[in-house]
């Protein structure tokens, strides 16, 4: 921290009330069963006062802000909701990580879950929705082995590591072709959609609609040659962080623990007319018709996910849905490029502007040799996870829906009073 005069920046780096400030909501207001029970002849093994939670409910001041890129920051009102409603569902007498995936506790939750995420993407029926597992890396195999056939070609747009992969995976099941690369320029921009050479026949084409680790987001979605082909997106690190014209897409797929929940569920949108072509060595787990035919509970799915993920929902369309939630991202977004760009060339973004990821800023420091510190700082500080991805270093701060202003507020204060010191 700068020694030197109170600065505004100062005052915002040192002001307490700058953290988060939601109040936990009292424990006892979900009785328990063992207060309201009459006493049994037959006892419980374990006694009330063992089973109980021995812990007050933490509060928001305990919290850092962690700008991680996943798993990543959550919001406070759907944590503490979770931890009202953790000991005792709603007075089911079980936490829904007890419940049966096929009892009607769990039903009403996932179909909540399902219905509030068609009403926040404005997803119509000609559409299923997926809730399954093993993360957006399982998505890259499912994709052409549910919707191709080992001959067909494919197209991918490479514009980072995350189409990388995807591409990759794809060369097992079918015939891909990477069209664009952003790779000879460090993955810093897009290509221009008119100019792609899209294949005649190719089956779909697949883009990341936002490069996690090196900040690239498209901003509008390139239109396929082929009509009988279809747009494949993985939204993973961009979902529900703005609205989407979902009928644009084939399938868009995201693992959830970057915007709307715990790592463990991937979300898969795909138009209904593309099930049920899978090829036949496709693993059950993996076709997409087996999950939608039984409402994505085809075998024990992962229940507790889900269920965070409908508080998500609930809390995102309580915010007035993602016109809104948008609006947030752009304005937390705007104050940390602003501050990166107002340095002098301090610190840098190496993203072409019109290409600058919402949720994923990366930024280099002129003087390299002081990013160590500048992480530790900032961790000093109480802020999180700042360490650029190791594979193309710097720092990169996650700003998704759950990181509140004042975390970007705090962090660009921060950032002003470390190039005050060292600039
Ligand atoms: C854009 C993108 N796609 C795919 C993945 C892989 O996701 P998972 O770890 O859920 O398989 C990630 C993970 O960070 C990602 O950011």
């Amino acid at each position: 921290m700068a020694t030197s005069a109170t600065t505004p920046n100062t005052l915002l780096l040192k002001n307490p009330t700058a953290r988060a400030t939601v109040k936990p909501s009292p424990t006892h207001a979900f009785p328990t069963p063992r207060a309201t029970a009459k006493p049994l002849s037959i006892k419980c093994q374990h006694s009330a006062t063992t089973a109980a939670p021995v812990s007050p409910p933490t509060t928001s001041t305990d919290r850092l802000f962690n700008f991680a890129a996943g798993p990543a920051t959550l919001p406070e009102n759907v944590l503490l909701k979770a931890q009202s409603e953790l000991y005792n569902w709603r007075g089911a007498g079980m936490s829904v990580m007890e419940m049966s995936h096929r009892g009607k506790e769990f039903l009403s939750i996932i179909q909540k879950a399902e219905s509030d995420l068609r009403k926040l993407l404005d997803i119509s029926d000609d559409y299923a929705v997926l809730f399954l597992q093993g993360g957006a890396t399982t998505q890259f195999a499912s994709i052409p082995l549910n919707i191709c056939k080992p001959e067909d070609p494919v197209d991918y747009i490479v514009t980072g590591s995350w189409g990388d992969k995807a591409y990759k995976e794809a060369t097992k099941y079918c015939k891909p072709k990477v069209i664009w690369t952003g790779k000879p320029e460090k993955y810093t921009g897009l290509p221009v959609f008119d100019e792609l050479d899209q294949s005649i026949n190719a089956r779909y084409l697949h883009i990341c609609a936002n490069e996690t680790i090196h900040g690239v987001e498209f901003k509008d979605y390139p239109t396929v040659k082929n009509k009988d082909a279809v747009l494949v997106a993985d939204m993973s690190s961009n979902f529900c962080s703005k609205p989407v014209d979902v009928s644009k897409f084939g399938i868009i797929y995201a693992g959830a623990q970057k915007n709307v929940g715990p790592s463990g569920v991937t979300i898969v949108i795909i138009r209904k007319d593309l099930i049920g072509h899978a090829q036949e060595s496709t693993p059950v787990m993996l076709d997409y018709k087996i999950h939608a035919d039984n409402n994505s509970l085809y075998n024990t799915p992962p229940c507790y996910g889900i269920y965070m993920c409908g508080l998500v929902f609930e809390d995102l369309l309580a915010q007035g849905g993602l016109v809104e939630v948008e609006k947030k991202n752009v304005k937390k977004a705007q104050i940390l490029y602003d501050a990166i760009d107002g340095s002098g060339g301090f610190y840098r973004s190496p993203v072409e502007k019109s290409v600058r990821s919402l949720m994923n800023v990366p930024f280099t420091l002129e003087k390299a040799e002081l990013e160590g510190e500048f992480v530790k700082e900032a961790a000093k500080e109480g802020m999180v996870q700042l360490k650029g991805h190791r594979s193309v270093g710097g720092m990169r701060a996650s700003i998704y829906n759950a990181m509140p202003l004042a975390g970007v507020e705090k962090l660009v204060a921060f950032m002003k009073e470390f190039q005050a010191k060292h600039g």
